[in-house]
């Protein structure tokens, strides 16, 4: 994406949306340009709901319990997302595995957050899974996502440090923001075409 060209951004979750909000915040400030063209949420009860809603950003409820199957719930997203000429697909707090149909559908154009320096601790509760290791650094990773769990190619991380008497939701709190930073950040590099992808290597150029 480069010159006057918008970057369309299809944004899909499932909870508080504080990540999103970080997002249309950067795009309002006229620092990343980039449009968020809808955002999906797979939970009708989701706070980013309302968040988007306030900034008069379409929200579709694509909700997973009306699918049999994982496959024929992610076309149901990637219709969506086609028919709102999405460019970049942003998981910002997605509980959801995606299957080659999603991830084949945007090759190398869909990033997550996850809220630990992966390759350690992926998956679910990865802020309870660095305290019960005892390390005394975590942070965030924001990576492009291939058919694994947390496994696709890195773009940008953030080190947080532990502290003795952390609890999940303190460690949570303080890794979310650099979560806020370091999305945006990378979303940006996208959209001004300065990510290249080396087999598992990202390349950024300044
Ligand atoms: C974040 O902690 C992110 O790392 C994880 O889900 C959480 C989403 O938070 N993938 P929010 O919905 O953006 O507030």
């Amino acid at each position: 994406m480069s010159g006057n060209v918008t970057c369309r951004l299809g944004v899909l979750v499932s909870g508080s949306g504080t990540n999103l909000q970080a997002i249309i915040d950067r795009i309002e400030a006229g620092d990343i340009s980039a449009e968020i063209a809808c955002v999906i949420s797979n939970n009708a009860d989701a706070y980013a709901i309302s968040r988007a809603s306030l900034h008069g950003i379409p929200v579709i409820v694509n909700e997973n319990a009306r699918f049999s199957d994982r496959r024929s719930y992610d076309a149901a997203t990637v219709e969506i997302l086609q028919r709102h000429k999405v460019d970049l697909v942003i998981l910002a707090g997605y509980m959801r595995i995606l299957t080659d149909v999603m991830v084949n559908a945007f090759p190398n154009a869909i990033m997550n957050i996850h809220p630990a320096l992966l390759p350690s601790f992926p998956g679910l509760h990865a802020q309870q899974q660095a305290i019960d290791y005892g390390v005394r650094y975590s942070g965030c990773t924001v990576h492009f996502v291939d058919c694994g769990t947390d496994t696709g190619p890195i773009i940008l991380q953030s080190v947080v440090p532990v502290e003795q008497d952390d609890t999940e939701e303190t460690l949570s709190v303080r890794i979310q923001k650099a979560e806020h930073q370091i999305f945006a950040s990378a979303i940006k590099y996208f959209v001004e075409g300065k990510i290249k992808i080396d087999g598992r290597k990202v390349r950024i150029s300044e």
